[in-house]
Parts: structure tokens; C-alpha cells; sequence
């Protein structure tokens, strides 16, 4: 991928490709704070989904006509732009999957069936439901123990504790990039290298990364990076699965059906070769062709400049917000992004969000699909703002004064 197509890092005209930004609830200006739950779409990629609907849209891998190879076409081109973006060796190392739920419990199901009794698997204490109940389903059905490194009060992932667990019968690391809830950066290289060097295999939950700042698989050295298309600008129902070649090669599909097949008798079937072999049933189409244009539009961003304008908002957020008596931001990690979680002493987090939503500010409360980690820090929930690109300091500043309205009439 070329740099040079970059634009100059403008919020303004950056926010003018999101038509969904542009818009009032109850009266007020949409400030978008929900982006760790999904993202808006810039326009390219509406424009796109509108394109392949109204004139492209037939199946692929499957037809003799011009519509179904064009299709094809455009499918297999999106998957070879993902593959460069992430920096995948091949593009048979993509695996299309419905987002990153999907992604880890196809590995969870396919590599599990390489694992025996008595083998380990090792997450974190931070980890969002998905990486934590697959994997206690595999330990179930296969007889493994599932172990889980600790993190300290910050929210930060103990690295020396998690050297500690590791031995000849860890078999695979799942981990988060980034907390949905908390912000925390894991430090994946040290994680992979860590792991590595006891033979054991890691998967990557970029569910909350990829969005947020360059990825490159070859340099983390990752067995598995998942991550959703929801969450990277593109639309929902797809996601990837990138896969080392030799592992996926040695993995058993996850699910039967057409087009992951090479030849079916009623004695025995063959299977197809990467990545189809993964791909049962007719995907989600459009889906795919669209994810590949929201990563044409990061293409043309200069992500270096979209982390550092994140983490700016992040902590411009939390630098006002610790000065409210009585509100405690949870998710205190050196290394943090984009996330602000907190609660507020004797209110409940549903109804700060409830009159925050009121005056047009979209967060998300509650457990955020970690309750586990709700009970490490002993709270029942949090408000969480979760910030994207095109997210400005004048939105905090509104927010700001609206959280400071909400208390005050819940008080
Ligand atoms: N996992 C998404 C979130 O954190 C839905 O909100």
C-alpha cells in the first residue's frame, strides 16, 4: 500500500465523509461517542453497498456470467487489499468470517481439534466474552484447562505474571489488543514472543485495534488476528480471520457445505483449498466487497496522525473529567487508547447514559460483554465514550457540560 495517496489529517474534512455525523437527535447535534460498539460509514462505502445492490449483485465462485465474475472479482480483490493492509504473506491467509465472534470460535472449534486433553489455554483477565466463552466451551468438549492472566488495578496486563503460567502444556494465548472497556494497549510482540517460546500459538482479538492504528501481522508475529468490519468502517454481518498458512492448512474446516468443498461422493468428501476451505455457503457478498472499500478509504488516512488525534481526545476527556467529586475513571493503563470508562458514585450508569442520550450523545453502559472484569474492579457497569477519528475536543466539551447536567438532575 502506497502512502503517497494520504490526505493532510483534517477532523473537519474527514467528518464530512460521514453523512450519519450530520445529523440531530431530540434537536441536538449526534456527538457519536459509541464507536468501540460500531462505527459510522464514510460515504465511499455507502456508495459502494448502494453500487453492488443495484447493479452488481450476484453470487460468487459459482457462475458462468458477467455479473457472478464480476462479482467474484471484486469479492477476491477485497480480500487481496486486506491481505496488504494487514500485511498478510498471502491472501489464502484471509479467511472471511461474520466478524470477530465468528473469527474466534471458527479457531476455537478448527485448531481446538488439534489440542488433547490436559493442554492449556491462556487469556486475560480483561477479555471481552468472546474470547472467554468459546474457549471454555473447547475446554469442555476437549478436556483443557483454561487459565487467565492476571491484570492490576490500572487495567494493565501483568507480563511477568502471565511468564509465570506459561509451559510446555500451553497450547495457545488469546488475547485482546486493545479493552473494549478499559483502552489498555496489550503489548502483543512481547505476548507472542513470550509464547513462542514455549511452542505455544496466539490469536489476537483485534476486535478494538485496527481502527485505531497500523496493523501488521507479519511484524507482531501473530498465529491469528481477528477483527470485525463493523468496527473498521465497513458494514456488519463481516469480518476476518487472518491465519498463518501452515496452521490453517493444518486445521479441519469449521463448518460443511458448498464451495468449501473439492469433491463430494456420499463415501467421502474432499475439501478446498485456502481460504475457501473455511468459507462454507454463499457469504456475505457484499459484505466483503465493501469491507475492501472501507480499507480504500483508511488507505487515504494517515493513521499515524488519526491514533495521536485519538489519544489526544482520550486524554483530553479524562484530564476534565477527574476533577467530578465523586467519578472514577476505571481503565488507567500507561499504554491507552481512544476508551474513556467511568462511574460516578450512588448513579447507575444506565441513567447517566439515559439523559445523555437525551441530549444527543450516544455512549454505551453497562458490563460491555465483560462482566468478569466488572468483578475485578467490583462494579456493576461503566459509562463508556469511545472515541473515533472524526470525533472533535468541542464534542467533549458539550459532553462535558452534559454529563455535568445529567449528575446534577440525578443527584
Ligand atoms: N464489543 C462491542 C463493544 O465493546 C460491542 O461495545
Amino acid at each position: 500500500m502506497s502512502d503517497t495517496n494520504q490526505k493532510p489529517f483534517s477532523v473537519r474534512l474527514i467528518r464530512e465523509e460521514f453523512p450519519a455525523l450530520r445529523q440531530q437527535i431530540y434537536g441536538k447535534n449526534l456527538i457519536y461517542f459509541d464507536n468501540g460498539a460500531t462505527s459510522q460509514k464514510p460515504q465511499i462505502v455507502l456508495d459502494a453497498i448502494n453500487k453492488f445492490y443495484s447493479k452488481e449483485n450476484a453470487n460468487i465462485h459459482r457462475g458462468v456470467h458477467y455479473m457472478s465474475q464480476k462479482a467474484t472479482t471484486e469479492y477476491e480483490e477485497s480480500r487481496k487489499r486486506i491481505q496488504k493492509y494487514i500485511n498478510a504473506k498471502k491472501s489464502e491467509e484471509i479467511i472471511f468470517t461474520k466478524g470477530t465472534t465468528d473469527g474466534i470460535n471458527l479457531v476455537a472449534y478448527s485448531f481446538g481439534e488439534l489440542l488433547q486433553a490436559g493442554d492449556e489455554i491462556i487469556i486475560s483477565a480483561m477479555e471481552h466474552h468472546s474470547n472467554i466463552v468459546p474457549w471454555q466451551m473447547l475446554c469442555i468438549r476437549k478436556g483443557l484447562s483454561l487459565r487467565v492472566a492476571p491484570i492490576n488495578k490500572k487495567g494493565e496486563f501483568l507480563i511477568d505474571e502471565f511468564e509465570k503460567m506459561l509451559s510446555k502444556k500451553t497450547k495457545l494465548v488469546a488475547i485482546t489488543h486493545i479493552s473494549n472497556t478499559l483502552g489498555t494497549v496489550n503489548p502483543v510482540k512481547e505476548i507472542i514472543e513470550k509464547a513462542h517460546s514455549f511452542g505455544a500459538k496466539v490469536l489476537v482479538d483485534g476486535a478494538q485495534s485496527i481502527q485505531h492504528m497500523k496493523v501488521d501481522v507479519k511484524d507482531m508475529n501473530c498465529d491469528f488476528y481477528v477483527f470485525s468490519s463493523h468496527k473498521v468502517f465497513g458494514p456488519t454481518g463481516i469480518g476476518v480471520l487472518y491465519g498463518k498458512e501452515d496452521l490453517l492448512d493444518r486445521m479441519p474446516p469449521y463448518q460443511g457445505g458448498g464451495d468449501m468443498i473439492s469433491r463430494v461422493t456420499f463415501e467421502r468428501t474432499t475439501y478446498n483449498e485456502l481460504p475457501f476451505k473455511f468459507e462454507a455457503g454463499t457469504p456475505h457478498i457484499a459484505g466483503g466487497i465493501c469491507l475492501g472499500t472501507a480499507f480504500q478509504f483508511l488507505e487515504s488516512l494517515n493513521m499515524e496522525a488519526a491514533e495521536k488525534h485519538e489519544r489526544e481526545l482520550a486524554k483530553y476527556a479524562e484530564d476534565i473529567l477527574d476533577t467530578f467529586e465523586g467519578l472514577h475513571i476505571i481503565g488507567e493503563a500507561k499504554n491507552k487508547t481512544s476508551v474513556v470508562s467511568f462511574t460516578v458514585d450512588g448513579l447507575h450508569p444506565f441513567d447517566i447514559g439515559t439523559l445523555l442520550d437525551k441530549q444527543g450523545i450516544a455512549v454505551r453502559t453497562g458490563h460491555h460483554c465483560t462482566q468478569p472484569l466488572m468483578d475485578f474492579f467490583k462494579i456493576p457497569g461503566t459509562v463508556r465514550a469511545s472515541f473515533a477519528f472524526y470525533n472533535t475536543k468541542q464534542e467533549i466539551d458539550t459532553f462535558v457540560e452534559a454529563l455535568e447536567k445529567s449528575i446534577s438532575m440525578l443527584r
